[in-house]
Formats: C-alpha cells, structure tokens, sequence
C-alpha cells in the first residue's frame, strides 16, 4: 500500500491538541498572527466544548501532517472554515479537501452551518483551488488584513500585508428570499453574490428603521470593524472619523452594511464619503444574521502592489472591482 493511501482523517479529541499546536508551529513558526489558536488548553477546551472542530490527518505511524477547523461564526448558521495546513511535502494530494469533505459535507449541516465561509490567503493560489474545487462562490477581497510576517513553510515572505480572497459556499439545503435594498453597483455586487451562491434574491424596499453601529476592534490587528445593525448604538460618521483612528494606529477600517435594511443605502453614502469602498459579501453575518455588504480601508502605511495579490482566474473580475473601488484610497 503506497503511503499516500494509508493516510485517514478522521475528528479530532482532545488529546490531539499538543501535536495541533505543533502542527501549526512548524508550518508557521513565529510568525503565526492568531496565538491564541496555537494555546493547547484553548484547542482542547474548543474540543471538548464543540466549539471548534478540527479534522486532522495522520499517517499510518499516527504522525499528524494536516489540519483544518470549522468554526461558528455568530448564532445564526454561518461557521468558518479556517487553520488549513497540511505539513511540506504532503501538499497537492488531496488532503486539504479529504479535511473539507470531512468537515464541511459530513459535520457542517449536523451543527446548523447554512454558509461556511474562508478568508484565503493571496501569497498563493492552492487554498484557493481547493475552494473552487469544492464549490465555493468568491465573495470579496479583504485588502492587506493580515501582517506579511506571516510565511508558511515552503513558501517565500511576502513583502506586503496579505489580502485575503472571501469565499462562501451553501450548506443549508434552502434559504429565504432576500430583499436587497440597495441600489446601483452595490445592489448589483449584492445579486451577483447571491446568484453564485444559489440564493434568491429580489429588489426590495428593505425594513424601516434606525441603523446603528457596533464598534469593534481588534488591537493585534490594526483592524476596526462597524457593525451596522437595528438597536445598535446610534453613530454619527463625522469628517474627521478616519483621520482620528489612523492615529489611534487602525491599519484596516471594516463597515458591514446589511443589504436589507432601507437605510442601507444612506449609510454607504456616508461610508463612501469616508472614502471606504466595497470588500465582500458575506451571508449571515449581521449582528442579527442578515447577509452584510463589507466595506473597507486599508489605512496601513505599507503601499499595496496589487500584482502581488494573487487570485485564481474566476476571482480576477471581482479583484479589479475592489481595486478600482478602493481607488484613492489605497496610497500607491
Ligand atoms: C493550502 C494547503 C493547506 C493546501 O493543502 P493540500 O493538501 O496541498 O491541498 P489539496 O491537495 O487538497 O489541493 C488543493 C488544490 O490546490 C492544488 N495544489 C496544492 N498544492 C499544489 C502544488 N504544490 N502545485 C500545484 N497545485 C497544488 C491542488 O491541485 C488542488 O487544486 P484542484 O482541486 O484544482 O486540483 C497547503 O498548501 C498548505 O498547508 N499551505 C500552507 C498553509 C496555508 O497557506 N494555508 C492556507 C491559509 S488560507
């Protein structure tokens, strides 16, 4: 039996959580942007607890050499697929997308997953073409959200913060129509979504009322984040908004919009005055599960090459739709 064939998937338990955090070690060293993920009493309480989902591949030996995890996102069926690493010399045979039929056809639909989504990295394609393989929709294109330190094995360091591809793919069988309320290009980003990820959707009015904002921010990261909702406190997107994060040291501003609220449109206006433009969609993502447009900056003092952001054919479209909607923004 060659040994490709004697490597198994299979869920992992709690006492895999030492060679998970070894695993991630040596594809990333150091420079691994998320520690709390490499934090082994974190990995297994998140086992323990079902609130993470790792699949993880082994050889015959019991020697760990991939691994993927499923993640819930809010409450409202959208989950994350995420931590993809399958060890040197082991990639391109399949295993990345063993861990994905695992994980996301086996037990995504047993816990309530309607979406699954992924941020991709862009320093290569292969993550990418395992998304595609598998029937992911690319929804956006988050620019410059992760730091250019971050270098997996086998692969050379980047000399940019790296984007990241947006990719969504259905899991619930059916979904409920969606009104989207706002109009122009952005409505029709909205459908474009919509269509590729098999929802239907019409043009609607969308629901009254005030929209507020949550504010979030992940300091590690740069990132600030606008989560517009009904209840949310109200916020007032004030001239100099921008200009006071970029100082508080912000890298990335986010604005999600729900596409189904009748102030939506209102909003973007402000948003675009901001000088943000469109990022992603991304179904049930709302603070109260609406699917949300994102919106975004990038304020980081890093210049972006775009022709270092790689993407697969099927994303290039929607690439020059970011760029040339984050014209004047990004400092070239
Ligand atoms: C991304 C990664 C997990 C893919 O794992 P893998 O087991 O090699 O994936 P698969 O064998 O299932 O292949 C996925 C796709 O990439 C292609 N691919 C993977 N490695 C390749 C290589 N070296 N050369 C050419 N194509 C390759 C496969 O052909 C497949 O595409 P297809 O479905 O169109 O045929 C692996 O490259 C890795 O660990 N990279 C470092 C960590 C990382 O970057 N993770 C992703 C963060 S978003």
């Amino acid at each position: 039996m060659s040994e490709e064939r004697e490597i198994g998937v299979r869920l992992a338990t709690p006492d895999d959580a030492r060679a998970i955090r070894r695993l991630l070690l040596s594809t990333y060293g150091d420079g691994y942007p998320f520690p709390e993920r490499l934090d082994e009493s974190t990995i297994a309480r998140g086992i323990v607890e079902a609130t993470t989902l790792y699949g993880v591949a082994e050889t015959h030996a019991r020697d760990m050499i991939g691994l993927a995890a499923l993640e819930p996102r809010g409450s409202h069926g959208l989950f994350e697929y995420s931590r993809a690493t399958v060890a040197d010399g082991f990639r391109g045979t399949g295993l990345l997308a063993s861990l994905g039929g695992l994980l996301i056809r086996q037990h995504a639909p047993r816990h309530g997953a309607r979406f699954v989504t992924g941020y991709v990295v862009t320093s290569h394609v292969y993550a990418q073409r395992f998304g595609r393989s598998f029937g992911f929709a690319t929804t956006g294109l988050l620019l410059g959200g992760l730091p250019s330190q971050w270098v997996p094995s086998g692969f050379s360091r980047e000399r940019q913060p790296i984007s990241e591809l947006l990719m969504a793919l259905r899991v619930a069988r059916n979904e409920p129509v969606r009104d989207v309320a706002l109009a122009g290009p952005d409505g029709d980003r909205a459908l474009r979504a919509l269509a590729a990820l098999g929802v239907p959707a019409r043009r609607g009015r969308g629901k009254p009322g005030e929209l507020g904002a949550h504010f979030e921010r992940n300091k590690a990261h740069g990132l600030v984040q606008l989560r517009f909702a009904t209840g949310a406190p109200p916020r007032r997107l004030h001239p100099g908004f921008v200009e006071g994060l970029e100082a508080a040291g912000t890298a990335i501003l986010w604005a999600d919009v729900p596409i189904d609220h009748a102030r939506a449109p209102f909003v973007v206006d402000r948003l675009r005055e901001l000088g943000l433009g469109f990022a992603a969609y991304l179904p049930a993502a709302g603070v109260h599960g609406e699917d949300v447009l994102r919106f975004q900056r990038y304020l980081h003092d890093v210049p972006l090459d775009f022709d270092a952001i790689q993407v697969i054919d099927e994303a290039r479209a929607l690439k020059d739709d970011v760029i040339a909607d984050a014209v004047g923004v990004v400092r070239a």
